[in-house]
């Protein structure tokens, strides 16, 4: 199964998302694939804001590998679970897929864990206070999609 972690920028929420989710698909012995990206191009190339790679460290979590890529059409017929963090970054990817099992496979993340309440994972590059709460709500949306799509 291939999930993929979207938010604006790929440096703060969903890397995050993708060391969480790789983290526990290795605790569980999944072989499931994670990646993230932008709906933006403002950061390609970047590693991780050093907020998110500070958090993840702090809970055992390495993220500084990762690299920020953009969106792109073809991840919807490549990835069968899309998480999206926010409702601007719902509305993007939305609009590019046009067809119905495409759409399907786009969600925000935190219905999750809080079903059909369309609750965003607040945008924390403004907030250096805002990464530990971010970290916790991804942390907690993970599990859920642990238990949800594990055989
Ligand atoms: P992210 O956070 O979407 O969680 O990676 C942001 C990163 C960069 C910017 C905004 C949000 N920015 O304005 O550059």
């Amino acid at each position: 199964m291939k999930f993929l972690m979207v938010c604006l920028g790929n440096i703060c929420r969903s890397p995050l998302a993708e060391g969480i989710l790789k983290a526990k698909i290795e605790a569980h012995r999944l072989d499931w694939v994670v990646d993230s990206a932008g709906t933006s191009a403002w950061h390609l190339g970047e590693r991780p804001d050093r907020r998110s790679v500070l958090v993840a460290k702090e809970n055992g979590i390495n993220i500084n590998d990762q690299r920020a890529r953009q969106f792109r059409p073809t991840d919807l017929t490549e990835f069968d679970h899309i998480f999206v963090m926010d409702q601007d970054n719902y509305k993007h990817v939305m609009a590019l897929a046009e067809e119905e099992r495409h759409r399907e496979k786009v969600s925000l993340i935190l219905n999750m864990t809080y079903p059909d309440k369309d609750l965003p994972v607040p945008d924390p590059y403004y907030d250096d206070n805002g990464f530990e709460h971010v970290f916790r709500l991804l942390d907690r949306a993970c599990d859920e999609i642990i238990s949800k799509f594990r055989p």
